[in-house]
């Protein structure tokens, strides 16, 4: 048994010693049963409810504010109904997927999400062994939990490396040069967070790095003894991208503001593979990203996390595609958290979809099996949506599978 990371570690062993364990948890009662089926990203976050301490939970799921717009990247993409159609032969539907210069086995891949082991240990890795298994692309944060060369290696290729400039513009730029030298071909330049945005859930439960435990800490990790336990003998998750003690104490904090025009330009020059701009709901914004060089450009509010009054992703997907044209390269993320949303993404303009939370979800919610599960539910969905749509190939989707309700009959 591995013990690591101080605090946590005495933590656990005076947690173990005091035998404060409740044996009516149902982590305890009921172990996990590794090929436990996730029927829908919602089971998988509801499990994950359950499985994680509150305030590991409430990290992931949590947003802006009063939650109205992460609500909201949901509730509109609900709205959105698509066309079903008769008689069409989807014998065989195809999901393949050009993008960037590659081509994807599915259209959707994985968001960058910092912190990602917090939700189970090992997630980074196990996403990044699912992007190499069935060919889609990871997105790895500047805030990854294993290092970018790590998961360069795993995805077998396939991962994006996403760059926040939260120290010195410098600084920024040598991140970007350490991820060309590791082999990326693709970085992602996350744009939405000149300042962390305000999540009152993370303020009420003492949420902070670096992390300082309390004893509402300590009765919400005594409670929740499955994650627990396994992280304690798995050793906190690091910023795998920083070295000594940055590593233990990196802070989130501090504004992230070098990410501005100028530093784009530069970066620019100085990127020679693909760029994409991470954070964009403006359209004008849009064409200046694109005009400054930029290869593609990801509509996203950061589900939800950043400012709580910005229009859903959904609703600002359209018009963005409109002013870039329909040949430039769009990434969608926000809300999306069924096979129907990614058509529903895909015919209001989006090439190809990431998704965030529901992969935390499923990682919580069953260890790491959880990758796959969530992986063959979507792909399940995607298909049958498209079968119902008469589509027989994603690059097909396109607005007439949107719905599109007759005006008002006249009676006579
Ligand atoms: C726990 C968590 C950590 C995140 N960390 C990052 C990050 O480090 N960099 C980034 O560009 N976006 C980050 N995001 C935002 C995601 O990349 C993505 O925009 C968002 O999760 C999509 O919304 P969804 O969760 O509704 O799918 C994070 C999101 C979550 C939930």
């Amino acid at each position: 048994m591995v013990l690591r990371n101080g605090p946590f570690a005495a933590f656990m062993i005076t947690l173990m010693s005091t035998s404060s364990f409740s044996p009516a948890d149902p982590a305890i009662s009921k172990p996990l049963k590794p090929n436990k089926s996730l029927p829908t990203s919602r089971d998988a976050r509801a499990l994950a409810a359950r499985r994680l301490p509150r305030l590991i939970y409430d990290f992931i799921d949590g947003g802006a504010g009063d939650e109205i717009g992460l609500a909201n990247n949901l509730t509109d993409l609900q709205r959105v109904r698509l066309q079903p159609r008769s008689l069409a032969d989807v014998n065989t539907i195809s999901l393949k997927t050009s993008f960037l210069g590659r081509d994807w086995d599915v259209p959707f891949g994985v968001a960058p999400m910092g912190m990602c082991d917090l939700a189970w240990p090992g997630t980074d890795r196990s996403l990044a062994a699912l992007s190499q298994r069935h060919n889609l692309p990871l997105g790895v944060s500047t805030a990854s939990s294993t290092s970018m060369e790590d998961l360069l290696r795993l995805s077998g290729g396939r991962a994006w490396f996403q760059l926040y400039v939260t120290g010195s513009t410098q600084d920024a730029m040598a991140l970007s040069s350490r991820a060309a030298k590791a082999g990326y071909d693709t970085l992602i330049l996350t744009v939405d967070v000149p300042r962390l945005g305000k999540r009152p859930r993370d303020v009420r439960n003492g949420f902070a790095t670096p992390f300082r435990m309390t004893a509402r800490h300590f009765m919400d990790f005594a409670t929740h003894p499955h994650w627990s336990l396994k992280t304690l003998t798995s050793g906190l998750p690091t910023m795998a991208n920083f070295s000594g003690a940055n590593a233990m104490c990196y802070d989130r904090n501090p504004p992230r503001t070098g990410a501005n025009w100028a530093f784009l330009q530069q970066l620019r020059a100085h990127w020679r593979g693909k760029l994409v701009v991470k954070g964009v709901l403006s359209a004008e914004d849009a064409i200046r990203i694109k005009n400054e060089g930029a290869d593609a450009i990801c509509v996203s509010n950061h589900g939800g996390r950043q400012l709580d009054s910005a229009p859903s992703a959904i609703a600002a997907l359209p018009a963005i595609r409109q002013a870039v044209g329909p040949a430039y390269p769009l990434l969608f993320d926000s809300g999306i958290r069924t096979g129907d949303d990614m058509v529903k993404a895909r015919a209001l303009g989006a090439d190809l979809v990431l998704v965030g939370r529901p992969f935390l979800y499923a990682l919580a919610a069953v260890g790491e099996v959880g990758a796959e599960r969530m992986f063959d539910c979507f792909k399940g969905e995607i298909d049958t949506a498209l079968a119902q749509l008469g589509v027989a190939d994603i690059s097909a989707v396109s607005t007439s599978c949107l719905y599109r309700a007759p005006t008002e009959p006249t009676l006579r």
